[in-house]
């Protein structure tokens, strides 16, 4: 059994955190979740997701678009993000599929815009041109403390150096985890805060009860698979 129907528009679930949070890992185990459903789902993420954003990724996580200033960098995201939603989220989206997406606007308001000096005025007109009435339908922001994801992200990357963010202060990384946990007081209808300090297998478990608790169809579908549909 299918979950999307033709002619239904697919959900869009962003997620969000600091560096180390485990993102990927998750979003890649919650499509597996899906799949199990029936549910084929898009995993991309930001900046890229699409030929042209990757580009421009390389760049910004390079440090070229820090060089430019604080606003160019902003609007080389938003360059990114036009590029990938118009030629990979919206059409997936229209095609029925899940799109599942490893951050999206809450990190250019998060990063650029609360830790950066971008205006809210210049963040907002670049998410009217770039997504217009695009919203997530939920956004898990996975959230761990600061000293316990800066050590997981040089875990990760071994002995390369840190990227463009990754090279930020403690203190930088102590004000992103803050910032993301107001997102998720400021926008409790459409962000859920995940503690992400726990095993993998346990995260993941509460992101996918807090998935099929938002919707309503994942619920129908296990109803029809035990009355054996
Ligand atoms: P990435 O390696 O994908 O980081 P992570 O694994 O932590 O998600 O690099 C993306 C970096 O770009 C990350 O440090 C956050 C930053 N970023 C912004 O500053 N603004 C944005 O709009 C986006 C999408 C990302």
């Amino acid at each position: 059994m299918t979950v999307p129907s033709p002619g239904k528009r697919g959900r869009f679930i962003t997620f969000e955190g600091g560096e180390g949070a485990g993102k990927s890992t998750q979003i890649r185990l919650l499509a597996d979740h899906l799949s199990g459903k029936g549910v084929s789902a898009v995993v991309t993420r930001e900046p890229g997701g699409s030929p042209g954003a990757e580009i421009v990724r390389h760049l910004v996580l390079s440090g070229v678009g820090q060089v430019l200033g604080a606003d160019s960098e902003a609007l080389l995201f938003a360059a990114a993000r036009d590029d990938h939603v118009h030629n990979v989220i919206t059409p997936a989206l229209e095609q029925g599929l899940w799109v599942l997406c490893d951050r999206f606007t809450d990190s250019t308001r998060v990063y650029q815009g609360k830790l950066g000096s971008t205006d809210i005025n210049l963040i907002r007109a670049m998410e009217r041109v770039t997504i217009g009435d695009l919203k997530p339908d939920l956004t898990i922001i996975l959230d761990v403390p600061t000293e316990v994801g800066l050590a997981r992200a040089a875990k990760r990357r071994g002995k390369e150096a840190p990227d463009r963010f990754e090279a930020e202060d403690f203190g930088f990384h102590q004000r992103l985890r803050d910032a993301y946990r107001q997102v998720a007081v400021d926008e409790p209808e459409r962000c859920i805060l995940i503690d992400a300090t726990t095993e993998v297998d346990v995260t993941a478990k509460h992101v996918w009860n807090v998935v099929q608790q938002r919707f309503v169809e994942l619920r129908e579908a296990h109803l029809l698979e035990t009355n054996g549909a």
